[in-house]
């Protein structure tokens, strides 16, 4: 570990606490302009300390700096599970680990980013993925499942989601259909979880699941086509202190238990009780956009998360988020 990383560990681990820069230099073996060097480094980072003479630097609580000790703090006795990488700006953090997989990268693996320049979301999309305001990361995991089962990890996430949000934010997030994460009627969070299949035996080999959560507004707000569709968690408001490894951590300590309870579908119940579209009208929109949309009543979500719809002609259906997306109205 260079001296700047060793040093970003030890100050996180004493964040708010001063730490001497002598006291640094011996632990470490470095001299003292070392440790100098490094918090130089480190600020331009983003990272803010006070110095005061005689007591040392202390890394102040509200940096808002995404890295992997931070993200440490907040995963509990989770901290050893997940392998937290960071880098600032990556095309897509699903498509760069899917090579660190392809490459041997171990289950747990999570790639954050400050910004991504080709951030991807379902069916096709972009989504958009700016620096500073948003959190956008993947996780890398090798279930036991088939690629039907897979995707309860996607809904799974969502619950997650959800719990780190109303943690975080202290209000209720929902989902609606099938992963999409809403606050005050607008989608604060997307999930796309992206599986690989062994050939030979038709399991899965791997699964990437990505997440981005806009945590707040851009300073230049959405771009247009966003606006009226896309919100934040904190919006306007200040976000909580060091609130992207908060937030990442908060969701990646209940995404492992999920993941864990996967076969009971431990998710379930919160799932359905988060959910913006039971007992709603909606407009069901064919994902190969061949159909026009067609209004419906959402009616249910059973344990295989498949929506029970019922057409304005009174016919019912069960329908797949492979087949249909669904617009409220
Ligand atoms: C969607 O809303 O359609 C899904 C969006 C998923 C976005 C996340 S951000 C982290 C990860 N990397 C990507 O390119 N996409 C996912």
């Amino acid at each position: 570990m260079s001296v700047k990383e060793s040093i970003r560990t030890l100050l996180e681990e004493h964040r708010g606490e001063f730490l001497s820069g002598g006291e640094m230099a011996e632990q470490l073996g470095v001299s003292r302009n070392a440790v100098w060097k490094a918090i130089r480094q480190l600020e331009t980072e983003g990272y803010r300390f006070d110095s005061v003479s005689g007591r040392g630097y202390r890394l102040r609580e509200e940096s808002n700096v995404l890295s992997p000790q931070g993200v440490a703090r907040y995963l509990g006795e989770r901290r050893d599970l997940f392998q937290v990488r960071v880098m600032d700006e990556v095309t897509s953090t699903n498509t760069v680990l899917k090579e660190m997989a392809g490459e041997g990268a171990p289950e747990f693996t999570v790639l954050a980013a400050n910004r991504q320049t080709a951030g991807r979301g379902r069916m096709n999309r972009a989504f958009y993925s700016p620096a500073e305001t948003g959190l956008y990361f993947s996780v890398l995991l090798r279930p036991k499942l088939s690629a039907r089962e897979a995707l309860f990890l996607t809904t799974a996430a969502a619950v997650a989601v959800a719990e780190a949000v109303d943690a975080l934010s202290g209000r209720e997030a929902g989902i609606k259909w099938v992963n999409d994460v809403f606050l005050d009627g607008k989608k604060i969070c997307g999930i796309l979880t992206e599986a690989s299949l062994d050939m030979e035996s038709g399991g899965m080999e791997c699964a990437i699941c990505g997440i981005g959560v806009n945590l707040c507004d851009p300073p230049e707000g959405f771009p247009t086509e966003l606006r009226d569709t896309v919100g934040s968690v904190f919006g306007t408001q200040p976000p909580p202190a060091d609130v992207r490894c908060r937030m990442a951590g908060e969701i990646l300590t209940r995404l492992a238990a999920y993941y864990e309870g996967l076969a009971e579908r431990a998710f379930f119940d919160e799932y359905t009780r988060r959910s913006v579209v039971i007992g709603r009208e909606v407009l069901l929109m064919d994902v190969l956009g061949i159909q026009p949309p067609r209004p419906a009543t959402a009616l249910a979500i059973d344990r295989d998360c498949h929506l029970h719809v019922r057409y304005e002609d009174g016919t019912q259906a069960v329908l797949s988020s492979g087949e249909i997306r669904v617009r409220l109205v």
